[in-house]
């Protein structure tokens, strides 16, 4: 049988990467984060001292070194799900701190910075075979792909589930700073100039905020049924 091309985006913290991941397993295609790609390159910016005091990030360097970031991904076998490596390091935990969370959206933003990783992640689905999650998929990175997903949740769910999942891996959070985060996020992600977050004209929506996790994993495996 043919092996399609998933795009699941939206807006932060809505559970895509969960939803994504849980589908890709069942039904045996890969699974690429983008996000965690965009994660890679901000704490590049931080280790590198690329970020200033004010936030701004030291955009003419950071676009002569782009050629030193490698982002890569492999299973771990203990959670059965893909570990991000930044240029051959293990960094799956150190991208997932609220400080990350705070500079990335800049980041993202960045025209030169999107190309880079735009190519990567066409490069990894260019057989099909593979689910990715994050914010262009079905509208820049595969606008042909078989099946679009946008994700969307209210924003204090949103926050809720960020939040409860940072306590859990022992990080200190504070639910109003979440909140604050991912709202600042989303307006950045929606406004940019390229690859806005913006939901595909021929995407399928789907509001998690009242799913459990074995539901929605339903209804994108019915999905999936469909459109295969
Ligand atoms: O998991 P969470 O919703 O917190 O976000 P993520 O998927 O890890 O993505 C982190 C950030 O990367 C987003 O807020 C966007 O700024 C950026 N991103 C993007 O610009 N394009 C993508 N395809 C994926 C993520």
């Amino acid at each position: 049988m043919k092996k399609i091309t998933i795009a699941i985006d939206g807006h932060s913290s809505c559970g895509k990467s969960t939803m994504a991941k849980d589908l890709a397993r069942e039904i045996g295609y890969i699974y690429i984060d983008s996000g965690a790609m965009y994660r890679c390159c901000t704490l590049f910016c931080m280790e590198q001292g690329l970020i200033n005091a004010d936030g701004s990030i030291q955009t003419d360097e950071l676009e002569r070194r782009m050629p030193e970031i490698h982002v890569s991904f492999q299973l771990n076998p203990e959670t059965g799900r893909p570990d991000a490596y930044l240029n051959g390091e293990n960094v799956e935990k150190r991208i997932r701190t609220m400080e990350v969370s705070s500079h990335v959206s800049p980041v993202a933003a960045l025209p030169f910075v999107r190309a880079a990783m735009t190519a990567q992640q066409q490069e990894m689905g260019s057989k099909g075979g593979i689910v990715m999650d994050g914010r262009d998929i079905g509208t820049a990175v595969f606008p042909n792909a078989e099946l679009k997903i946008f994700v969307t949740a209210s924003d204090e769910i949103r926050a809720q589930r960020r939040y409860d999942e940072l306590v859990a891996k022992g990080e200190e959070a504070n639910f109003d700073d979440v909140l604050a985060n991912l709202r600042e996020r989303d307006r950045i992600d929606s406004t940019r100039a390229v690859a806005p977050l913006r939901q595909a004209p021929d995407a399928l929506v789907l509001d998690n905020s009242h799913l459990t996790i074995p539901e929605q994993k339903q209804w994108l495996i019915d999905r999936f049924k469909e459109r295969i």
